[in-house]
């Protein structure tokens, strides 16, 4: 049987997985090489109902020491900006777009997402966010299953499949680009006015 369709219903959530079940079944996984080379896998952390998940790229050294995402300088950041969009970090869910961390940081590769790509796919059905947004260009990329980068993409929301999307600068990129800080802050607020202008739906728990 499909998924009904009831007008005026269209962000319904369809099915309910637990996050609990997604990461029972990562378990330890070795779908791809880092299984060999992490200390933790990073699943996730937050909010199981946020209205707004953020995705990053992956784990660096803190965040595979702690097995939480955005715990070190990126996350510093990242928590000094939830403000400007009225959002504190117990509202909000984070995840990678992998979950265990490259060697010395380096950029993911295609087929390290690709065996990590079901796992994020589900806990985005599982929390079945508001908004997502994507910071930095591997989150983009992979959302909006585009070659784009981020900042052609930035600055206005996208629509993918069921969820707007808003595509912004990976929070560690404006410690090299610090041209960059105030049109993450600009999109931060951005995030802010769109989620005042879209109260939750009644029913919806939050
Ligand atoms: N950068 C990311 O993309 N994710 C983290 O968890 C930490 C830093």
């Amino acid at each position: 049987m499909g998924v009904m369709h009831i007008p005026g219903h269209e962000h319904q959530k369809p099915r309910e997985v637990t996050l609990e079940e997604i990461r029972d079944v990562l378990g330890n996984c070795q779908l791809c090489p880092l299984g060999q080379t992490r200390t933790n896998l990073v699943f996730g952390v937050g909010n199981p109902h946020a209205r707004v998940m953020f995705i990053g790229e992956g784990p660096g050294r803190n965040e595979d020491l702690q097995g939480e995402p955005f715990v070190g300088a990126a996350g510093q950041k990242l928590n000094g900006l939830l403000g400007l969009a009225g959002l504190r970090r117990e509202d909000i869910y984070i995840a990678n777009v992998i979950k265990c961390r490259p060697p010395s940081n380096r950029n993911p590769r295609p087929e390290e997402i690709e065996a990590c790509s079901p796992f994020l796919r589900e806990q985005i059905r599982s929390i079945w966010p508001d908004v997502i947004v994507c910071l930095g260009n591997f989150a983009t990329q992979f959302v909006l299953r585009t070659e784009q980068g981020v900042t052609k993409l930035r600055g206005r929301f996208h629509q993918t499949g069921h969820f707007v999307v808003m595509p912004t600068f990976h929070p560690a990129a404006t410690i090299y680009h610090q041209d960059w800080l105030p049109l993450l802050e600009a999109d931060m607020r951005m995030l802010g006015q769109w989620l005042a202008e879209h109260p939750a739906e009644a029913g919806e728990v939050r």
